[in-house]
């Protein structure tokens, strides 16, 4: 029998038995069945697709129509875990309109919730996409599609003026009414601080132990990435060099006629 699905609801009940929460990121079915299959929480169709994936230098080139296409991809893919998509960059900055609509296409193509970077200056756009029944996570610390204004990808709220501000924008975007609350590249007091400010989970990446919960980039975790990793992510394996060296050995035996066997049985390439 399957496991029941991760609902919104569940997180803040995990928060609450102090369980913690599992976040990966996925962008295709395959992916998505392994990591669901494997008990994540909450599979993020984060808009990282542009740089682990589609091979952009930052996040803010990701389209409305590449998220729809990798939210669809996912949704096939997971059957317990709660699936999050992204908004990519300047489909929920310019009006409150265009948010609900572009939130309502990524619920459509099978998402259960959305993604969005900011803090007060959107708690208008997050509180109409919630009154109208479109969950939406937070994300604050270091908004990478910002990363122009930050000047790049730096450490957040290390001071103490800066956290002040950092837990009330988490206040602020729990008042709008955010499930959850992702926190980039901030320090650890910071997170602390905000995630017993709040009552709804925070997510942390490059944000310490004290975070409800934890995200990281498939691809970073997963040795699969073989661009820049940051410091604090831990791998887990190192497929890229895998795959690699599988490449390498299929190109040989090719090239030296090993590859494919006379005695291999002959079928269609999917049952
Ligand atoms: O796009 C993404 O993968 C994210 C995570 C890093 C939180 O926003």
């Amino acid at each position: 029998m399957s496991e029941p699905r991760v609902r919104v609801p569940d997180l803040r009940e995990k928060k609450r038995r102090g369980e913690k929460i599992a976040v990966l990121t996925a962008y295709d079915a395959t992916m998505a069945r392994l990591l669901d299959g494997a008990g994540v929480d909450v599979l993020l169709v984060g808009d990282s697709v542009g740089v682990v994936v589609l091979g952009y230098e930052h996040t803010l080139t990701v389209t409305l129509d590449e998220m729809l296409h990798h939210t669809r991809a996912v949704a096939r893919g997971a059957t317990r875990a709660l699936v999050v998509a992204d908004m990519p960059f300047m489909t929920y900055q310019v009006s409150v309109e265009e948010a609900v609509r572009n939130a309502g296409l990524l619920l459509q193509a099978g998402a259960a919730a959305v993604k969005v970077e900011g803090g007060p200056a959107i708690a208008g756009a997050v509180r109409r996409m919630v009154e109208v029944g479109i969950p939406v996570m937070g994300h604050l610390g270091l908004q990478p599609q910002s990363v122009h204004q930050l000047g790049g990808y730096k450490r957040q709220a290390m001071q103490r003026e800066e956290i002040e501000t950092l837990v009330e924008d988490a206040h602020a975007l729990e008042r709008a009414g955010v499930f959850a609350i992702v926190l980039e590249a901030v320090g650890h007091d910071a997170a602390r601080q905000v995630t017993s400010a709040v009552s709804v989970p925070t997510i942390g990446i490059g944000a310490g132990p004290d975070c409800d919960g934890q995200v990281l980039v498939s691809h970073d975790m997963l040795g699969l990435f073989d661009g820049h990793i940051p410091s604090f992510v831990k791998q887990y394996a190192h497929l890229a060099e895998d795959v690699a060296r599988a490449a390498r050995a299929y190109a040989d035996d090719v090239r030296a006629g090993r590859f494919p066997e006379a005695a291999r049985p002959l079928e269609t390439r999917r049952s």
